[in-house]
Parts: C-alpha cells; structure tokens; sequence
C-alpha cells in the first residue's frame, strides 16, 4: 500500500505513522524526521534545512525532493511507503507525480488528518519527543508512564526546538497557506480521504483503517 499523510503541524501525522507503520510494516518516510537527522548529525543537508525550520519555514522544494526521490528508490519501498509531511507544496507534488511514474508505482490513498486550527497550538507546544527512539508524547493528551521519561528505554525526553510557540504561530501560517490547494488536487485526482483528528488518538487510527480498508 503506498499511502501520504497530510495534516497541519500537530495534526497527529507522526503518531498516526507510528501506529500504520506497526500494522502494515510500510517503512515510514517523514522528511521532518530526515532533516532532523542530518541536523543532528551535522551533514550539508542538516545546515541548510535548520535555516529554514528554525524560522519555521519550508525548506527549498529542489533540496526535499531530492531526498524523497534518493529514499523511495531504496528497495524497502517496494513492498509500499507512507509518506509523511511530504508533499507539502503543487511543486513538490508535481515531482511525487513523477518520481513515482519512473519507479512504475502509484499512490493508494492521500489520508487528511483534519484538526480545527485552534486545537493545535496546544498539541504542539505539549509535546515532548524521546532524542534516542523518536517516540512522541504529549504533556497532556499522551503522556509517558513517569514524568519527563520515554516508556520504551528510559530517556529524558526533550521538546523540538520549533515547537517553542513563536516559531509555532509561523509554521502555522506557513502550512495553511500551502495545505489547500494540495487537498484540492489530490481530492480531484481521487486519491483523498479525510479523517477526523480531533478525538481520541486509537479512535483516530480506527478511522484511518476502515477508509483504507474498504
Ligand atoms: P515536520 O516534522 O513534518 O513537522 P510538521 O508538519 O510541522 O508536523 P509535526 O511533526 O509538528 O506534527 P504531526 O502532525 O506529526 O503531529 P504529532 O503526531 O507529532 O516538519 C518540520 C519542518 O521540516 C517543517 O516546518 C519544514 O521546515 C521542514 N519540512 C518537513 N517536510 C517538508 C516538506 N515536505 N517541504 C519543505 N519543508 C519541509 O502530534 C503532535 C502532538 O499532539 C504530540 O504531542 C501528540 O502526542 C499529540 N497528539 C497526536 N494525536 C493526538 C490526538 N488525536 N489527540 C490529542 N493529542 C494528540
Ligand atoms: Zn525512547
């Protein structure tokens, strides 16, 4: 099954991928957690793309769909892919389109994780990350076991470094802007289907799998 997440910041995407990725064993391609990576590990690509996510921006299309095509034509994509927070723009888009025509795959379902505005705020600046697994959690909403500690191995966990509200309020802005016309052009092309995001995390991913599954 090849499957793309969209969702506003917050929205539930990472979570959501968490769970698809457990259930039908489809590697997770979250272009987030690849800048975050080279981030940490110092690279080319990690200096040019905290620019842009330290002011809460987008980075550059030709530098994000360079990593997205190196990875999907890794052999694990074969047996499907998820997709998560990319594509975010027309552009970016475009070049899925036909990055996928070469490798002769097609995309299944476009699942929209819809959160009213308002609500996301609150989830982003809650949330607490693990630095050595990556598990995500919520002060409120997903809370580890014990305090301040990831359930999996031990970690103290820390909060994203745009997760702090002033760069939240921008990719906000920033999102919403390039979210609808990205909704409308899948819709047309019959790929979308839309989820409610504002419930329950488990009722979430219920509905995710009863519109995949039908
Ligand atoms: P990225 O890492 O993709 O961030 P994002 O899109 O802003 O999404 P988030 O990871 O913040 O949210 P999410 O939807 O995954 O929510 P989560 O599950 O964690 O991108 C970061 C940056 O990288 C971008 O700003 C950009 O600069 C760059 N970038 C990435 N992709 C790019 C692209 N394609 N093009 C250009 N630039 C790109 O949940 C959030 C919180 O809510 C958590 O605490 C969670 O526990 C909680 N929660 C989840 N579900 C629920 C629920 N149902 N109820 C209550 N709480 C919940
Ligand atoms: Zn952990």
């Amino acid at each position: 099954m090849n499957l793309i997440l969209m969702g506003l910041p917050g929205a539930g995407k990472g979570t959501q991928a968490e769970k698809i990725n457990e259930k039908y064993n489809i590697p997770h391609i979250s272009t987030g957690d690849m800048f975050r990576l080279a981030i940490k590990e110092g690279t080319d690509l990690g200096k040019k793309a905290k620019e842009y996510m330290d002011r809460g921006e987008l980075v550059p299309d030709e530098v994000t769909n360079g990593i997205v095509k190196e990875r999907l034509s890794k052999d694990d994509c074969k047996k499907g892919f998820l997709l998560d927070g990319f594509p975010r723009t027309i552009a970016q888009a475009a070049a899925l389109q036909s990055l996928l025509q070469d490798i002769n795959q097609s995309i299944d379902y476009v699942i929209h994780v819809d959160v009213p505005e308002e609500k996301l705020v609150e989830r982003l600046t809650g949330r607490r990350i693990c630095p050595t697994c990556g598990t995500t959690y919520h002060v409120v909403y997903n809370p580890p076991k014990e305090d301040g500690i990831c359930d999996k191995d031990g970690s103290s966990l820390i909060q994203r470094d745009d997760d702090k509200p002033a760069t939240v309020k921008k990719r906000l802005s920033v999102n919403i802007e390039q979210t609808k016309p990205l909704l409308d052009f899948y819709d047309e092309k019959g790929y979308l289907v839309t989820v409610n995001g504002d419930q329950d995390i488990d009722q979430v991913f219920q509905d995710i799998q009863t519109k995949i599954e039908k």
